[in-house]
């Protein structure tokens, strides 16, 4: 009896498993075609957001919101503050060349591409 339900729920289980994804599909197919549209902004887009509680940066080509970063930064936000509204390739590089934390860090921030 155990085994007979077994073989019945097996196939069961089957269908309800592949059918999830499946209905999850519609609503999910809009975000994520959104989601992989790059945005890009030119120096002067990047210019306008130059203050500590706004602040973006370009480095090496992306463009970055750093504003959540400026107190929770270990260098000190006196390091992020002059980086607003510039591209900051030079400072960042300098200090943080390829070290993968801060990279990594940098790459969660990204919001789009320097034209
Ligand atoms: C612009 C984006 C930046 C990001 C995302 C960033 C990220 C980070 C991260 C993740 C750390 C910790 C590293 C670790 O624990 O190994 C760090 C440390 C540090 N950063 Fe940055 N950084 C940025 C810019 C800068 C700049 C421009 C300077 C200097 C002009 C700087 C100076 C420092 C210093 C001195 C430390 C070491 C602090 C310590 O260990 O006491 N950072 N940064």
């Amino acid at each position: 009896m155990k085994l007979r339900t077994g073989t019945l729920l097996a196939p069961l289980a089957v269908l309800v498993l592949t059918a999830l994804p499946l209905s999850g599909c519609s609503g999910a197919s809009a975000p994520s075609a959104s989601a992989s549209a790059t945005l890009t902004f030119s120096l002067a887009d990047v210019a306008k957001h130059n203050t500590k509680d706004d602040c973006w940066a370009a480095v090496d080509g992306g463009v970055y919101d750093l504003t959540s970063w400026i107190s929770l930064h270990p260098g000190g936000p006196d390091k992020i503050v002059p980086l607003c509204g510039t591209d900051a390739t030079t400072a960042f590089r300098n200090q943080h060349d390829s070290q993968s934390k801060p990279n990594d860090q940098l790459a969660q921030f990204r919001v789009g591409d320097l034209a």
